[in-house]
Order: structure tokens, then sequence, then C-alpha cells
């Protein structure tokens, strides 16, 4: 990565934060931009202010970037909230952030990636591909971002790649608001096939492959990093194939 200048979207903290420091030690000049700076200050690693809601501002902010050759569209989330429990307007801000702000700021980075033959990586969720009670407009979001993520990677071929990264559970300072605590995180972790929540450097690692020249033949593609998925509920639920246990055979 040594010449090149990644920028991370929301990188300050949580998982974004675990993609700037994988890109950084993997020798790029990384940017991260959020609405606030990071608390404390991340070693070695470059922040703006940007809403990436705003069209204007990550205009701005690109036309002042001397040089662009990865840009990661992390910033997104949303609270835990059940569809008639608000009203559309609410719903629809949830869209805007982990949908049309990443249109945005890829549109407002088009010009610098197609000069340096750069690359883009959506940060997908698993809460794209399956029922998501709770968070139903985050779904629907995430669901579109790896959509667009697809066509973006056809239209702007040969000159841009354009990946998802469908991340599963992440173990992050937040973690505490959507599992509970050390309980709560243990009995969530129980549920991945691979035993524990994912951490942030797992997501910045496979970031860092999607940026690479490792990566030079994938584009529109989505890599999952869930840690192997959800068990199917209803295995548990059926009494065929089972031992007299109750186990699967
Ligand atoms: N945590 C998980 O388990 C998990 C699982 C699957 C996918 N993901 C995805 O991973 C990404 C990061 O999630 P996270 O859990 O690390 O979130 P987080 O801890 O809440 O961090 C969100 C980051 O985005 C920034 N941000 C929020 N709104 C912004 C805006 N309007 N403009 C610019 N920056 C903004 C925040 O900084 P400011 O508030 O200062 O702006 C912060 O840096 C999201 O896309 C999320 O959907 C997370």
């Amino acid at each position: 990565m040594d010449g090149r200048t990644a920028v991370v979207t929301g990188g300050t903290r949580g998982v974004g934060a675990g993609i700037a420091r994988a890109l950084a030690e993997a020798g790029a000049h990384v940017v991260v931009c959020a609405r606030r700076p990071p608390q404390p200050p991340l070693e070695g690693i470059e922040f703006a202010p940007l809403d990436v809601r705003d069209p204007d501002q990550a205009q701005d902010f690109f036309t002042a970037l001397p040089r662009l050759d990865i840009l990661v569209n992390n910033a997104g989330g949303a609270p835990y909230r059940r569809l008639a429990d608000a009203d559309a307007r609410r719903h629809a801000r949830v869209v805007e952030l982990n949908l049309l702000a990443p249109l945005t700021v890829t549109l407002a980075a088009h010009a610098h990636l197609r000069r340096t033959h750069g690359n883009v990586i959506m940060i997908g969720s698993v809460s794209g591909s399956r029922p998501s009670p709770g968070t139903a407009a985050y779904g629907a979001a995430k669901a579109g971002l790896e959509h667009l993520a697809r066509s973006m990677a056809v239209e702007w071929a040969p000159d841009i790649r354009v990946n998802t990264l469908v991340v599963g559970m992440v173990h992050t300072e937040s973690a505490p608001l959507h599992y509970g605590g050390p309980d709560g995180v243990a009995a969530v972790s129980r549920t991945v096939p691979l035993g524990r929540l994912a951490t942030p450097a797992d997501v910045g690692a496979a970031t860092v492959f999607l940026a690479s020249d490792a990566a030079a033949y994938i584009t529109g593609a989505a890599l999952h990093v869930h840690g192997g998925g959800e068990r199917p509920a209803f295995l548990d639920a059926a009494t065929a194939n089972k031992t007299p246990q109750g186990e699967l055979r």
C-alpha cells in the first residue's frame, strides 16, 4: 500500500478504526472522516471533518484531497427501532446514512479514483441478506448498498474496482448497546460457527486484501466476514435427524 492514499468514512472508532489501522499498517496514507475527531487521536492517521450525507461537503473534501486510491464507505449504523415505533422520516434518515451517503461520497471521489485506477469498498452487513426485525430500514439500505456496488463495478470497469464486505457481528466499543454486557456477548458468540464475534481487525484484514493488488481481478463481489454466518434455527426446532440426546446426527 506504499504511496497509496485511503479514505475511511467513519474511521474514528469501531469497525472503521480497525480498517484505518490495518490500511496504515499495510503502508497506506490514511485519512478518516466523521463529524467529530477520534478520542483519543489515532496514531499516524489523519482526521478530516465530514458529514457524509452532505454532497457539497463531500465534494469540497475530495477537491482538497491531493490523491485517492482507496475509498472505504464505512460510516453507517442504526439504532434498534421497530418499524411501527417511528414515523417514515426517521426510517428515511437511516436509509440516507447507509445507502445514499455512500453513493454521495463515492460520486464525489469518482474523478480521483478514475485517475489512480483505484478501488471502493462498501461496508455492508449480514442484515442486508436476512430479515432484520428492529433494523428493517438499515437491512434494506445495506441490501441496496451491495446492489449499488455491483452496478458501479460494471459501469466503472475496467478503471475502478468496487466490492462489498458483508460483515457479521463485530465486537466494538458499542457491543453492549447491541448485545448486552459480557454475558450477552458470550451468549451471542455461541451462535456464531467460529465461536466469537469479529474484531475490527478482522474486518481491517479483509479490507486490505480487497484493496490490494492480490484482489486485482475481483470486482462486483461480496466477501462475507461473518464467522460462518447464522446456523438455521429450524435445525434446533426439528425433531428429525437427531440423536436420542437431541443432538444433530
Ligand atoms: N458493529 C457491528 O457489529 C457491525 C456489523 C455489521 C456491519 N457493521 C457496519 O460497520 C460500519 C461501522 O459500524 P460501527 O459499529 O463501527 O459504528 P460506530 O461505532 O457507531 O461508528 C460509526 C462511525 O461513523 C461515523 N458517522 C456516523 N454518522 C456519520 C455521518 N453522518 N457523517 C460522517 N461520519 C458519520 C461516526 O462518527 P461521528 O458520529 O463522529 O460522525 C463513527 O466514526 C457501519 O457501516 C455498520 O453498518 C457493523
